[in-house]
């Protein structure tokens, strides 16, 4: 797979494109970290047309999946779709208003003890206690789920390890950043040695960096246990880089289920440009709509440009002349394979960050010296 870049002002590029912005999407796949699922796994989670109503509202609407086991599985979409409210229901949490779900074969609402044994969960937001070491934080939970002494010492010790926590060890949880402590939880999680993973958005708020050492631990735990991991995220590269296969929720509906490469191959076009214009004529969407190969345009404000296409190369040069021609001045232009905003866009008619940009608008922002 191929993704070049034409670039003349890189910041503007960077600024404009939210999901680049991190520096870790483009070409995310190539630098994928699943590793491959046996065809005929059995199945570790089976949802059945599970409903969740908050009075007259649905939050959970009809939803139906199954991960195998073995499978990295994502449930991806904007703030509000319904994630945490699914793995809720899934974890026993919350109880379920219509249809059911298997988890290790135990049904959810039935058998919510059998469930429990089974599953490590991850909550949505940090919870380990900040008054204790981090090693107290893995003891409490070994002893909470009734893991024997021994059992305890060598899991915590191998937990540490895998984490990168063993020298923080005896430091209080105050003193750690938040991606250690998000590190922190994970090993907390996995301590009484579960099958299946239940993670609600595990590096939202977190650096690039930290984000990216997130993604590997689970990598690297998933490497060595046998594990099922079912994770929500809200970003794309998240998703397309760790997940065996992603379901895409939106307004608590289930719109689209596949591998990332299938949910890609859906999009008509297989190709995203993004051009930047400094003085486009009224009528350049059309323009570019009516170029051949060019499947959707997107007008991004600002003179910017988002055009899907089946011939990034043929399309690219046509642009190029065209801008020449009407004197439209081309600032910047990329060219990359099909992403996952793009199967967002395509199966919700709007861009998963924009969404986030509404939802995430109190968001401090990261400390610019941990941008890679
Ligand atoms: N306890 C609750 N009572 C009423 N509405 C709720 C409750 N929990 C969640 N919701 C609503 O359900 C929808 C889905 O929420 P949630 O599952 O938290 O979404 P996500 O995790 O995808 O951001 C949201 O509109 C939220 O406001
Ligand atoms: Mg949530």
């Amino acid at each position: 797979m191929q993704s070049f870049k034409v670039q003349t002002m890189s910041e503007e590029a960077n600024k404009t494109n939210g999901n680049t912005a991190n520096g870790i999407s483009v070409g995310a796949s190539e630098l994928s970290l699943r590793g491959d699922v046996a065809a005929d796994a059995p199945n570790a989670i089976e949802v059945e047309h599970i409903v969740k109503r908050y009075g007259e509202f649905t939050a959970v609407d009809d939803i139906s999946f199954a991960v195998k086991e073995g499978e990295i599985f994502g449930l991806l979409g904007p703030n509000g779709a319904g994630k945490s409210t699914l793995i809720r229901m899934m974890t026993t949490l919350i109880p379920i208003t219509a249809g059911s779900a298997r988890v290790a074969g135990h049904d959810v609402a039935h058998d919510p003890n059998a469930v429990r044994r089974t599953i490590g969960v991850i909550p949505q937001a940090l919870t380990s206690d900040l008054d204790l070491t981090v090693e107290e934080n893995l003891n409490i939970y070994a002893k909470l789920y009734d893991v024997p002494a021994k059992r305890r010492k060598e899991a915590i010790a191998e937990l540490l390890e895998t984490v990168d926590l063993t020298k923080w060890r005896d430091a209080q949880t105050k003193t750690l950043s938040g991606g250690m402590r998000r590190r922190l939880e994970i090993a907390r999680g996995l301590v009484h040695s579960p099958k299946i993973f239940f993670l609600d958005e595990p590096t939202t708020g977190l650096d690039p960096v930290s984000r990216v050492a997130v993604w590997e631990m689970l990598t690297a735990i998933k490497a060595k246990r046998k594990l099922t991991i079912l994770i929500t995220t809200h970003y794309m590269d998240e998703a397309d880089r760790l997940c065996n296969r992603i379901a895409i929720v939106d307004h608590g509906k289930l719109v689209a289920l596949d591998t990332p490469e299938a949910l890609k191959a859906s999009v008509p076009g297989s190709n995203v440009i993004e051009a930047h214009f400094e003085h486009p004529p009224a009528d350049w969407e059309e323009r570019l709509r009516a170029l051949p190969g060019v499947t959707s345009v997107q007008n991004e404000s600002g003179g910017m440009f988002r055009v899907l296409t089946a011939n990034g190369s043929g399309t690219t040069t046509d642009m190029v002349e065209m801008a020449v021609v009407t004197g439209a001045a081309l600032k910047t232009l990329t060219v990359q394979n099909t992403t996952l905003d793009d199967v967002f866009v395509y199966y919700t008619g709007r861009q998963l960050r924009d969404e986030l940009v509404k939802a995430h608008a109190f968001v401090m922002p990261q400390s610019p010296g941990l941008r890679p």
